[in-house]
């Protein structure tokens, strides 16, 4: 044996064997970061470290092929990657791979997100019970739009705008635990949130419009629901499609806040782990700041809106953080007294098909007559 397996094996017994492929890493708080400054916004701050060790999954991007953890591993920190396919592959690849007991840990996706001017502002921290898949429909060219039709995208099996899918393909809609996103925006009101004075400049241009008064107000954080889209859309008129289907996928149910292009995926790959007790789904939170308006302001163009300069992308990172940091320290300074036997959901969780068991009051109905997929 070298020198060097030996050192490498006593120090995995001195350290609690908590090194790569030595030992099992239990984390009370996974954060869910989908590319470098949002992982970035986490690292080198006094709470705490989360570079102290790094643990390599198979399965990760090959940008981002480590998991960041703390050294006595209750805190870690991963890179999905962007978009949908990239989260749904990281996500699963930690949920089966062996260097993890992910039993009791809570995940906290931690994410900038383009807002809808008519509910939040660019800075604003939310936090969403719905995450609804809204690309997953049909789609005409813009050209191509029957005279008829409000807008080329329609549900699938549907012959129009506005109408229910045909069928679900089950990743529309995932609902999360209501009771643990309540603990979370508690913790999180007491973070201070920053803000800069391009941010306020660029508030005060949608101030002429009463319908986005939201979008003029200070920053802030808030309960409101999250779009999924590999598509990184912007402007009026997929803003409105963006509403409208909310409502149809969650029958009425979700009001549409924030867009991005990941959470859906994270939650199916969680959901699908949670069927084999491989993760809790109840202990999940989608925490998604503003970095941008999905839509432009009075006099402005969709071009303009999108390309444009983009001030509220470094408060909504440092946001993140700022209320992030209460959520986790709230989880594990309460782990004992709260968070270790976990927080009872009251609300209907999980997907359209009811595969945890329950009833959704959005998609097709339990497939599984109310009762868990998998006993
Ligand atoms: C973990 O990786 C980061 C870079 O991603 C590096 O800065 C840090 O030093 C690494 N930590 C250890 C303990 O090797
Ligand atoms: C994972 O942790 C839970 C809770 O501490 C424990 O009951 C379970 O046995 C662990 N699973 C494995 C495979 O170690
Ligand atoms: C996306 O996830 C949300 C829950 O977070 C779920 O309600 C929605 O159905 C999902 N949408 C798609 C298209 O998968
Ligand atoms: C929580 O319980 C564990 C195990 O019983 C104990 O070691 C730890 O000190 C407790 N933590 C707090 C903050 O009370
Ligand atoms: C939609 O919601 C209404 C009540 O608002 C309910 O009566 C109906 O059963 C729901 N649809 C589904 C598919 O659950």
């Amino acid at each position: 044996m070298t020198t060097w397996v030996l050192l490498s094996l006593l120090s995995a017994l001195l350290l609690g064997t908590r090194s790569n492929g030595l030992g099992i890493v239990a984390p009370k708080v996974m954060i869910v970061t989908m590319f470098d400054s949002e992982a970035g916004a986490w690292f080198n701050i006094p709470e705490f470290n989360l570079l102290a060790q790094n643990i390599t999954i198979p399965g990760f991007s090959p940008l981002y092929p480590d998991v960041h953890c703390t050294a006595d591993g209750m805190v870690c920190l991963l890179i999905t990657g962007q978009a949908e396919i990239n989260a749904a592959s990281t996500l699963s690849s930690l949920m089966y791979s062996r260097s993890f007991n992910l039993t009791q840990t809570y995940f906290l996706v931690s994410g900038i997100a383009g807002v809808n001017p008519k509910v939040a502002t660019i800075g604003t921290v939310t936090f969403a019970k719905y995450a609804v898949q809204v690309a997953l429909q049909y789609e005409f060219d813009a050209r191509e739009i029957p005279a008829q039709f409000s807008t080329g995208y329609f549900p699938q099996g549907s012959k129009a705008p506005g109408q229910a899918p045909g069928w679900w393909d089950g990743t529309e809609v995932y609902e999360v635990n209501d009771a643990l996103r309540q603990k979370a925006i508690a913790f999180a009101k007491t973070a201070k949130l920053y803000d800069t004075s391009d941010a306020q400049a660029l508030r005060k241009l949608y101030s002429t419009s009463p319908a986005y008064a939201p979008a003029a107000a200070p920053p802030t954080v808030l309960l409101c629901d999250t779009a999924t889209s590999d598509t990184y859309w912007s402007g009026d008129l997929l803003g409105k499609m963006v509403e409208d289907t909310m409502r149809v996928f969650t029958n009425g149910s979700a009001e549409y806040c924030t867009t991005q292009q990941e959470d859906n995926a994270t939650l199916n790959a969680l959901m699908r782990a949670a069927l084999f007790h491989l993760v809790d789904f109840s202990r999940v939170i989608v925490m998604r700041s503003a970095s941008d308006f999905d839509r432009p302001h009075a006099g402005e163009d969709a071009v303009t809106s999108l390309l444009g300069p983009a001030p509220g992308f470094g408060p909504a990172l440092l946001n993140l953080r700022l209320a992030g940091v209460k959520v986790v320290q709230g989880i594990v300074s309460g782990w004992n007294s709260t968070f270790a036997q976990g927080i009872k959901p009251t609300n209907y969780i999980g997907d359209v098909y009811g595969s945890l068991g329950g009833n959704p009051d959005f998609g097709p109905g339990s497939l599984f007559g109310g009762k868990p997929a998998r006993a």
